[in-house]
């Protein structure tokens, strides 16, 4: 069943893994769904250390109970309380020290409030991953969350089938605050790679990081699919089959909030609601990493309706994130 020998390989970002090695996380991940229990003994042993240097639900608790249900351990480490999150220890030391102990390295570490300067936390996932000698895992930094890619690509495979001819949106949408970009920028890469047609919504002033556009068009060459880039919604949403809806921030104004915030409020009608879903195919869905500000984002009706996979792209966190460790591990 696997494709390729996975282990000791970290996973930052979906593109540096082969489409092959993507399908086979895909096709393992489906088998522990299906039957978990023949899994439980498959990371005995074995520990992870989790480092956070934010908040998270679905995160911590996917990858802890993933861990316990593959039969190894998680250790969960607040940075804050850590010398590496006081500043007073090297990413050196501490990932050479950590792979002395650990069998695999998990961090979590999107901007915070002080410090947005783009592309910096993904550096330090890879200066981790320099020094670790063991796999190193990103659970979201400030340009990638892979596992978030894998736990979506999954449902749109269970739910829609072959993925050729299908439109997918990637639609922006408000939120008061300016989120990282970590999320659409996955999702567009991942959806590329898999050959969907994919629509990018959003309004002037919240392009994407150029480099991600260059790197999904090339997988639209390489897959079969195509990418457009529109700021209609109702020209997206019109035949799509799958939404997916998402807030990010603007990169031209990255870390300067007031004047970011000056230019995003005039962009609060754009909310994902029961009209625009109507544009949609019969038997669309609609799409959310979780967690939404309700009738922000998307309204209760969209949410909660009958085209929503939400609770069950968060399950699929679960199994991806098994099928990774099992393989890296
Ligand atoms: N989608 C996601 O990563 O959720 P958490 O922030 O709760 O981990």
């Amino acid at each position: 069943m696997l494709k390729g020998n996975l282990r000791g390989k970290d996973f930052i970002t979906t593109q540096e893994w082969d489409y092959d090695e993507l399908e086979s996380v895909l096709d393992l991940a489906s088998e522990i769904k299906k039957e978990p229990g023949k899994f439980s003994s498959e990371l005995q042993g074995k520990s992870l250390i989790m480092l956070f240097f934010n908040p998270s639900t679905r995160t911590r608790l996917s990858f802890e109970i993933g861990m316990t249900q593959l039969g190894g351990h998680s250790v969960h480490m607040d940075a804050e309380k850590a010398w590496i999150g006081k500043g007073s220890e090297s990413i050196k030391d501490t990932a050479s020290v950590m792979a002395k102990y650990a069998d695999g390295i998990s961090i979590r570490i999107f901007p915070n409030i002080t410090d947005w300067q783009y592309g910096k936390s993904n550096e330090v996932v890879r200066e981790f991953a320099k020094w670790a000698e063991i796999p190193v895992i990103n659970m979201e930094c400030d340009m990638f969350h892979p596992c978030q890619a894998l736990a979506d690509i999954l449902t749109i495979k269970e739910k829609k089938g072959n993925l050729s001819g299908k439109k997918f949106v990637l639609s922006w949408v408000y939120h008061p605050r300016p989120l990282p970009v970590s999320v659409p920028n996955s999702a567009l890469l991942i959806a590329t790679r898999f050959g969907l047609d994919v629509t990018l919504l959003h309004p002037k002033g919240f392009e994407l990081d150029e480099q991600i556009m260059e790197w999904a068009r090339s997988n639209c060459e390489s897959n079969g699919g195509s990418l457009e880039v529109t700021q209609s919604m109702d020209e997206a949403y019109r035949d799509a089959d799958v939404v997916y809806v998402k807030a990010w921030g603007s990169l031209k104004h990255y870390g300067k909030f007031e004047e970011e915030k000056k230019f995003r409020v005039d962009f609060r009608d754009w909310i994902c609601n029961e009209e625009l879903m109507e544009l949609t195919n019969k038997d669309s869905i609609f799409m959310h990493c979780l967690p939404i500000r309700r009738n922000v984002e998307a309204t209760d009706g969209v949410v909660d309706g009958a085209h929503s996979v939400v609770y069950d792209e968060a399950e699929n966190r679960l199994h991806v994130q098994k099928a990774v460790l099992s393989l890296i591990m």
